[in-house]
């Protein structure tokens, strides 16, 4: 919960929040913030999440929030959706796309050697979802002048995250669809970015490989350090309220500097003492991933 006097920044607006699952999803977090400055919303996930995870403990922290069952990826349920919306809103001023799921990585298959079905869910639930939801809401003119659409992204939208996977390639498709929309959304003044956000401990989070070591990586290479998932929820705040109404189209890196960073001298200090330990180096993986005249423990090693 958070803890803080509300600013009232949402006062009076209405919405939907796509996604939470249990305290540690960001969705979560922004739905509780939400509700702290005034925002009355539904709160929206597949039927399952009710089972395993607590949206329904969420709706009655936030006032008894309407709970809509919705698998973002299936036309029909999401037109239910916005249906109901309609039913119980009239109209919304935000609509807020924190929902992520690549089968691939479920299931531990290396992006070179992809599912291919699998890889188009990874497309239809991570980024096309956000055009379904999108070109619903303004088929049903269900949201506000002045609105505002908020989706979650990744820095691996931009760069090689190897583990990352598919992830990835719909992190860069969701981007490019809130490119696309944008202009058309502006006709009614409506708004629509992504928030690329840090690593951050929750369901989807963990399920990537390696995940503690990317987040200790970005942690100590950012200036500010990684952002939470309720540093998170603030700054989307911002984005729903009318404090940015000329913001559009920006992926927005919240990730503590991190996205600006080269390295720091502590890492590559870090690094150069690491590379005296014979098991550590040979542990690290470069036979794997990089090729041998890089490996610093390869007979061709020049250095
Ligand atoms: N955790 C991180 O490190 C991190 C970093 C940057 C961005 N993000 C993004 O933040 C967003 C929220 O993820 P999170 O980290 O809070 O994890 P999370 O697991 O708490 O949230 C993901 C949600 O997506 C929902 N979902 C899955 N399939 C769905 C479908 N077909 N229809 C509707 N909902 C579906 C899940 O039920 C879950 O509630 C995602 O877009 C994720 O990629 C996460």
């Amino acid at each position: 919960m958070f803890e803080r006097e509300s600013y009232d920044l949402l006062k009076g607006k209405k919405g939907i929040i796509f996604g939470p699952f249990d305290e540690s999803s960001i969705g979560w977090q922004i739905a509780e913030a939400a509700y702290l400055e005034g925002a009355e919303f539904a709160i929206s996930n597949i039927s399952a999440a009710l089972r395993f995870g607590k949206p329904a403990e969420l709706c009655k922290l936030c006032g008894d929030a309407p709970f809509i069952a919705c698998d973002a990826s299936i036309n029909e349920d999401v037109e239910k959706c916005f249906d109901e919306v309609k039913e119980k809103f009239g109209s919304i001023d935000f609509i807020v796309h924190s929902i992520g799921m690549s089968p691939n990585i479920r299931k531990n298959r290396p992006y070179e050697d992809i599912n291919y079905d699998w890889y188009m869910k990874t497309m239809d639930v991570s980024a096309v979802s956000l055009h379904r939801i999108i070109s619903t809401a303004w088929r049903k003119d269900i949201i506000n002048e002045g609105g505002s659409i908020v989706a979650l992204s990744y820095i691996a939208a931009q760069r090689n995250y190897w583990t990352y996977s598919d992830m990835g390639d719909a992190k860069a498709l969701l981007e490019s669809i809130v490119r696309s929309y944008g202009p058309r959304l502006a006709k009614k003044g409506i708004r629509v970015n992504t928030v690329s956000q840090s690593p951050t401990h929750t369901k989807a989070g963990s399920g990537i490989t390696d995940f503690d070591k990317m987040y200790e990586f970005s942690n100590l290479t950012a200036p500010l350090g990684n952002a939470t998932a309720e540093e998170c929820a603030e700054f989307v705040l911002t984005l729903l309220s009318d404090l940015t109404r000329k913001l559009t189209m920006q992926n927005l890196f919240h990730d503590g500097g991190y996205s600006s960073m080269g390295t720091t001298l502590p890492m590559i200090r870090l690094v150069h003492e690491a590379l005296k330990d014979d098991d550590l180096v040979k542990n690290a993986g470069f036979d794997e991933f990089a090729p041998p005249d890089l490996n610093p423990k390869s007979s061709t090693n020049s250095r």
